[in-house]
């Protein structure tokens, strides 16, 4: 007695709803495995900041950002500089918190309930900041520092000859502090800091050599802590 044409029609469905599920759960095993990609890249925002409510926001920022030498404990190093940073880069750094690829626990807090406009008013307010051009705190030795220039080359693209970014978006290095650079550089490296071009250009760089390029650009005055109260 040979199976009717239903049975048949029910098995076969069934041998091919098996097979999805088999590739399903083999797909599936396999994208855990890949690597995380990573996230679209942020833009500046497309609204005007207003610099006296970024002043207002920014009170509780001033503790950090407003004292030089502050310094983050753990792992230990320099708060970042914001004096000479570029508006359209901090719009993008706050996005960066506030969507949760940029991972500092501080800073996550304080983006988080940001709206668009907050950001842009800060931005406007710390990038309005004047002073003196100065050189990042660090240690580093001469020797460090020419050894920079010279691997430098390949960061002039973006970076400028000499850590004043060719594009607004992009951040100026040129007197940051030699031990956020370098903190920077090493979380684009384990990906712990997730940004498509970064994360290229640091994957071959060793320890030695972030360190020589992070002497080079601290070393090169640009950027200025500024004091307020
Ligand atoms: C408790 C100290 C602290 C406070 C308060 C604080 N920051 Fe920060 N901020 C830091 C540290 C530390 C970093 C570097 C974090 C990292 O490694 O990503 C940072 C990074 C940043 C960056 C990115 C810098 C860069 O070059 O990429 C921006 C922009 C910024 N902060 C703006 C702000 C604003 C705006 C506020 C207030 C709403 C604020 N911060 C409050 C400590 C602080
Ligand atoms: C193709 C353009 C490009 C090149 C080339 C490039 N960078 Fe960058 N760099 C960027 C962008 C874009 C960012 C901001 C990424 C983000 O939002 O985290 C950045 C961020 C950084 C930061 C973090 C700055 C801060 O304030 O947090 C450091 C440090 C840095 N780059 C160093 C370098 C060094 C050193 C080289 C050369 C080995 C280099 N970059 C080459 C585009 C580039």
């Amino acid at each position: 007695m040979f199976p009717s044409k239903t049975v048949v029609f029910l098995a076969a469905v069934s041998a091919l709803s098996a097979s999805f599920i088999t590739f399903d759960a083999a797909a599936q095993q396999a994208a855990a495995k890949a690597p995380a990609a990573p996230p679209p890249p942020l833009a500046p925002l497309t609204i005007q900041g207003d610099a006296s409510r970024g002043a207002v926001l920014a009170e509780t920022c001033k503790g950090c950002h407003g004292v030089p030498g502050s310094h983050n404990a753990y792992p230990s190093y320099y708060v970042p500089k914001r004096g000479g940073q570029n508006l359209e880069y901090i719009e993008i750094a706050l996005q960066g918190y506030r969507r949760g690829t940029r991972s500092h626990p501080t800073m996550q807090a304080q983006a988080s309930s940001l709206s668009d406009q907050d950001i842009a008013d800060l931005a406007t307010f710390f990038s309005a900041w004047v002073g003196e051009p100065q050189t990042g705190k660090s240690d580093a030795s001469a020797h460090d520092v020419d050894e920079g220039k010279k691997k430098a080359a390949v960061c002039q693209q973006c970076h400028g000859e000499a850590g004043v970014a060719a594009a607004k978006q992009w951040p100026n290095l040129a007197g940051q502090h030699f031990s956020y650079l370098e903190q920077a550089l090493n979380q684009y490296k384990s990906g712990q800091r997730a940004d498509l071009l970064m994360g290229q250009q640091v994957a071959a760089l060793d320890e030695a050599t972030i360190a020589e390029l992070a002497a080079y650009f601290s070393a090169q005055p640009y950027l200025h802590q500024t004091a307020i109260d």
